[in-house]
């Protein structure tokens, strides 16, 4: 979607991974989808350096919604969790430097049960402007597949009436997908501004893994579609949760950063352990994934069991672009296992050679020869994530 925005793959903070739908305040006072968690999320977002990482999108996901709409027919939240409307919040977590999302639904009802915005398109839209809304996320429960290309469309056109620029998350390939049918990319690359592709992700290796079974296995299809304005979204990084390793974290740093997927982080601010922040915070993977060609990296090959994905970034020297290349171990057999390639197997062609260096663990610069084999040993179900510049004359 040409609407100024999300010219990057977006980055920053949503509720729903972590926090779901929780709406016990007793049992969790601390958690509950409430005025209060945001607000303390907003505080450590901006002054923990996620802010200033480029994280800047703290969106609230499913469940902030009361039962009904108000007398006028507007959408309203949770009275008792969100005491001082979202407008109110919308301004403090704005007033942080961040900028502010929300979801929705576009069906009768979120898959959460609250009131979708089904039959209030027009009101839903100005709503969310008039809030100060900044990110929409607009989930597809409670619809029905014939009618979302041309309602996910026409909520779009009211978007982009209100004047104000939004960033229009469509999840409506994710449930024709997850059911068989291919959705149409060259429309929603016009009309959203990222989509959610396919099943949601759970605080787990395999669930990760299978999303990224599946953007390999499909590559060919969605790939050509992402670009500056219109992302694939695999979905939210688990980093600093409970189902991920320390090496598994940095894997899918470094997929998400080769897959140039939005990163929106799922994660308490208040518990995360340094080690899994520092993976977050990671500056040169940020900047693979922020790469300005905005191009998908795919995978490209696999050698005993271990997946190497490629993504081409700047610099372009010599007409040859960098290249980003991740090494993804999915063996189990305890020890760093050890593979050895050369980058004209990884497609790399630049006649000079490449100047080569490791993302995670920097020991300075190695000049390689396309054709020279070199090995990479890859730690159980980890990553070796590297950096190809090609050189110059
Ligand atoms: C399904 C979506 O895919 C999730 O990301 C989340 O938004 C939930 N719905 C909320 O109900």
């Amino acid at each position: 979607l040409d609407n100024g925005v999300a010219r990057t793959p977006p980055m920053g903070w949503m509720s729903w991974q972590r926090f779901r739908c929780i709406t016990n305040c007793d049992l969790y006072p601390d958690d509950c989808i409430s005025d209060k968690l945001f607000r303390k999320m907003a505080d450590l977002m901006s002054s923990e350096g996620y802010l200033d990482a480029g994280y800047e999108y703290l969106i609230i996901d499913d469940c902030w919604l009361a039962r009904e709409r108000d007398a006028q027919g507007r959408l309203q939240p949770d009275p008792d969790r969100f005491p001082h409307g979202i407008k109110d919040l919308s301004d403090y977590i704005r007033s942080k430097g961040l900028k502010f999302g929300i979801y929705e639904d576009y069906g009768n009802y979120t898959c959460a049960g609250y009131p979708g915005i089904l039959g209030h398109l027009k009101t839903d839209a100005q709503t969310f402007a008039e809030w100060g809304v900044d990110y929409i996320k607009i989930d597809g429960c409670y619809s029905k597949f014939e009618d979302m290309e041309d309602g996910y469309k026409e909520f779009g056109q009211y978007l982009n009436e209100t004047g104000r620029p939004i960033v229009y998350s469509c999840s409506w390939p994710a449930y024709f997908e997850s059911s068989g049918i291919h959705a149409n990319y060259s429309l929603l690359a016009d009309i959203c501004n990222l989509w959610r592709n396919w099943g949601d992700i759970q605080d787990s290796y395999s669930s990760l893994t299978k999303i990224m079974q599946w953007f390999g296995n499909n590559q060919d299809r969605i790939g050509p579609y992402a670009g500056p304005g219109h992302w694939n979204d695999p979905d939210m990084l688990l980093i600093g949760n409970y189902g991920l390793s320390y090496e598994q974290s940095k894997m899918q740093m470094a997929i998400w950063a080769i897959l140039a997927a939005p990163l929106l982080m799922s994660v308490d601010f208040r518990t995360v352990h340094p080690a899994y922040k520092e993976i977050l915070l990671h500056k040169e993977a940020i900047a693979i994934n922020q790469d300005v060609l905005g191009i998908q990296g795919k995978k490209i090959l696999t050698i005993t069991n271990i997946d190497i994905w490629t993504r081409p970034i700047t610099p372009i020297i010599n007409d040859s672009p960098t290249y980003a290349i991740a090494f993804h171990s999915n063996r189990d057999d305890g020890y760093p296992y050890a593979i050895s390639v050369s980058l004209e197997e990884l497609g790399l062609r630049n006649a000079k050679g490449y100047s080569v260096s490791d993302v995670f663990e920097p020991q300075g610069e190695e000049i390689v020869q396309i054709q020279d084999k070199f090995i990479v040993k890859v730690k159980p179900s980890g990553v070796v994530f590297i950096k190809a510049v090609p050189i110059g004359s």
